[in-house]
């Protein structure tokens, strides 16, 4: 794993924007892998600004979402649907039916769980941002390695800190539905971006921690082509100048 320093927030989000756009520019079909949460927020508002100045196109470009919430109707603010839509979509140039997302509201989830893995194409960039308790997508602790798009139950430690999003605790759904680690590491290339002090145990864990399925993000120091891109707040427990390989 790669990891890139960067001062802050908004140079993590252009320096994976930039990764994104290069990669679309050799490849116009190219298939992404798209997170939700803060942390991507600021790559997609970069990315439609370079759509906007007609730097890159996303006419061909396909996308597979890692995750979405059961029980959450796709005009709910929280849903990851209307994330998507609201802070990427709505605002570039997609063609909607090359936009993929998994249906919370399906009403047999472990069948959306199968058509969902069984559409996903070989994904040329998948974007990652880091749990706390070191989840990717929703791939909570003590998820299997070899696990495909599943069926989860959130735990204490993710409702809590997503429920910032919602009124109350209560609101925040139990369930979800998320890309398997097996299935996110079949992707090509990896982006994992990391800011913020708060996610500065998790970075350390991440980097100085074995590969175990406790700290489900530990997986991706087995894949050759992951970079993390982590600002100096989030990596203030390391010793990273500039670039480090670990
Ligand atoms: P965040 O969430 O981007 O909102 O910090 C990351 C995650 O939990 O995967």
């Amino acid at each position: 794993m790669k990891i890139i320093y960067v001062n802050d927030y908004d140079e993590m989000s252009e320096r994976a924007a930039t990764i994104i756009a290069k990669q679309i520019n050799q490849a116009p079909n190219s298939t992404l892998g798209l997170a939700t949460g803060a942390t991507p927020e600021g790559l997609y508002q970069k990315l439609i600004q370079l759509n906007k100045q007609g730097k890159v196109s996303f006419k061909d470009v396909t996308t597979f979402n890692l995750d979405e919430y059961v029980g959450l109707p796709h005009t709910d603010k929280n849903s990851y649907r209307y994330f998507m839509n609201n802070h990427l979509f709505d605002h570039i140039d997609i063609n909607r039916n090359n936009v993929h997302i998994p249906n919370g509201l399906a009403d047999d989830l472990e069948e959306e769980c199968k058509r969902y893995e069984a559409k996903i194409k070989e994904i040329d960039v998948q974007v990652l941002g880091l749990g706390l308790n070191g989840h990717i997508g929703f791939n909570e602790p003590g998820t299997s390695f070899s696990s495909r798009t599943h069926l989860v139950s959130l735990t204490d430690s993710t409702r809590k800190a997503n429920s910032r999003y919602f009124q109350k605790l209560d609101d925040v759904p139990r369930m979800a539905i998320t890309m398997g680690i097996e299935t996110i590491l079949e992707s090509k290339r990896l982006i994992l971006l990391v800011s913020g002090e708060e996610k500065s145990e998790a970075v350390e864990r991440l980097v100085n921690g074995n590969i175990s399925e406790d700290f489900p993000a530990s997986i991706l120091k087995s894949h050759p082509e992951v970079v993390l891109i982590a600002d100096k707040a989030a990596l203030k427990r390391l010793n990273v100048q500039n670039e480090l390989v670990c």
